[in-house]
């Protein structure tokens, strides 16, 4: 499906498409736990109600499997994943103690969350044609 793609799939790697493949399922995992909680707080019956709810868990577990893989191979979720996952309150707050910076202190140095964000996104790494670890790049060098 060449609509999942925002640069030509041909160009990009197959280890960089199986990527986009379980990208884009952790997004259609998600938008369907979206829709179900809608179609959880509109449904009259209970045992409608009840099936909803268990095929919405059935989604979460599917997220949370794409989510891991993505941990296990692409690089930034490792950590992302270990700095903000089971923590508790505020989440800002927390950001600010793991990146040693306030809202104030990065908005005073432009460009910086957007080098954080694209590091955290692993955009950095693939640019330099690496798959968490590997060295394949573009030409197929390495
Ligand atoms: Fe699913």
């Amino acid at each position: 499906m060449a609509g999942q793609y925002h640069e030509p799939p041909e160009e990009l790697p197959s280890g960089l498409r199986d990527l986009t493949r379980i990208l884009v399922s952790l997004k259609e995992e998600i938008e369907a736990i979206d829709w179900y909680n809608q179609r959880i707080y509109l449904a009259e019956d209970d045992q409608v109600r009840s099936i909803l709810r268990h095929n919405q868990k059935e989604e979460m577990e599917h997220a949370a499997m794409a989510l891991e893989y993505l941990r296990r191979n692409m690089d930034g979720w490792d950590e992302a994943l270990r700095a903000y996952l089971f923590t508790e309150g505020d989440l800002v707050a927390h950001e600010e103690h793991v990146t040693g910076a306030s809202e104030e202190t990065v908005a005073e140095r432009p460009g910086r969350r957007g080098e954080e964000r694209a590091a955290g996104l692993g955009i950095g790494s693939l640019h330099a044609g690496t798959l968490n670890g590997s060295t394949q790049n573009k030409e197929g060098q390495g």
